[in-house]
């Protein structure tokens, strides 16, 4: 079994974060979703990966991922010289992919529970793919299964306006090499693309054994700000907390669902769990509140923050009334308060910058 993650989209829903980084490097509890979806993938034992990247994130996804060493897996880069669709992300795979089964799991894409039991049901069964559901309120926004009542799938359409059902398609998919004669055979969808929906529905129409499984746990594309954040306080949630041993903590308050990273300083303070602060980041005479990730070398001072992201080397002071929350902060933001009267609000904002006063 092999395992292939596609990395390539842009990611235009979360600028101005994804301007100057690729979304699934944004990271979720202080880890990046990509890095989340490699040890998926590792921990169901299978170690030779395949990332299809493109366009202007390839680069910093490369040279974060590098051999893949870290993680105890071998990648191989593959170059999708346009975005093409999902089904034409595997076209150009075969070549590494050859004739083994894969698996293949969307970059941005964060599931509970992980994916070994879903890898034993597909190596122990006669399925030519498996496909994950989730039942979603907002299904028109993916692909959509329609089951019949013994639960075989009736039909599979992306994106569709009136959806026949609220199963979603989760971006993890189980194929043997029968995909390749579906991703050949398909025609581009209306927005241009190879979708990988279509080629799923041609092996049901051609007879090919697709099982679909109904995932129960939550799962989370992370495509809009909102989606992170939401990604980030179910990761939070179920994240075993450590305090690493050189982390400073002095005359604060640091509930027990707090992870504090190394070289991290909490001074006067007040932290509430779960949360994280991450490597050589500062605290001080702050309260951070549940489900708030603060990512490595950033300083807050008296700040209160809830519900939050805030990416390295960020520098937040003064900001307490009101309470910062359900915010994601890039990279080197600095916000403070100014002393200067009249009192009034200064911003110099990236294009497509998002602010609720
Ligand atoms: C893609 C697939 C869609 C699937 C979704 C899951 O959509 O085309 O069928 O439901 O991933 O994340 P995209 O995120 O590319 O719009």
């Amino acid at each position: 079994m092999k395992g292939l993650i596609l990395s390539g989209g842009k990611g235009t829903r979360l600028y101005p974060l994804t301007y100057t980084r690729a979304k699934q490097l944004i990271p979720v509890a202080n880890k990046p979703v990509l890095v989340r979806v490699i040890e998926a993938i590792r921990e169901a034992d299978v170690t030779e990966i395949g990332v299809v990247i493109g366009g202007s994130t390839a680069q910093e996804i490369r040279d974060t991922l590098g051999d893949g060493s870290q993680w105890d897996v071998k990648l191989t880069f593959i170059h999708q010289p346009s975005p093409d669709g999902l089904a034409h992300a595997v076209k150009i795979s075969q070549d590494f992919l050859q004739d083994d089964p894969f698996v293949m799991f969307l970059g941005d894409n964060v599931i509970q529970g992980g994916i070994s039991n879903l890898i034993r049901d597909f190596a122990t069964n006669e399925w030519n793919s498996q496909i994950v559901l989730k039942e979603v309120p907002n299904a028109s926004s993916y692909g959509v299964a329609k089951l019949r009542p013994d639960g075989s799938i009736e039909q599979l359409i992306e994106k569709p306006k009136n959806p026949p059902s609220n199963l979603a398609l989760v971006g993890i998919y189980m194929f043997d090499a029968h995909i390749f004669e579906a991703v050949h055979a398909i025609k581009p969808s209306p927005r241009g693309e190879y979708e990988i929906t279509d080629a799923i529905q041609w092996l049901i129409e051609n007879k090919y054994q697709v099982f679909p499984h109904v995932h129960q746990g939550w799962w989370i594309d992370t495509g809009k700000p909102n989606d992170m954040l939401e990604a980030n306080s179910l990761v939070l949630d179920e994240l075993k907390p450590l305090i690493a041993p050189d982390a400073i903590i002095e005359n604060s308050v640091v509930d027990p669902r707090v992870t504090v990273q190394a070289g991290a300083k909490i001074i006067n303070s007040t932290v509430r769990g779960p949360s994280i602060i991450g490597e050589h980041t500062v605290i001080e005479n702050s309260y951070i509140g549940p489900f708030t990730s603060i990512y490595h070398h950033v300083v807050i001072q008296q700040c209160e923050i809830e519900r939050s992201i805030i990416l390295e080397e960020s520098e937040l002071s003064d900001i307490h009334d009101p309470i910062l929350r359900d915010s994601l902060i890039g990279r080197k933001v600095n916000v403070q308060r100014g002393g200067d009267k009249p009192r009034g609000l200064k911003m110099n904002l990236g294009d497509n910058s998002r602010v609720l006063i």
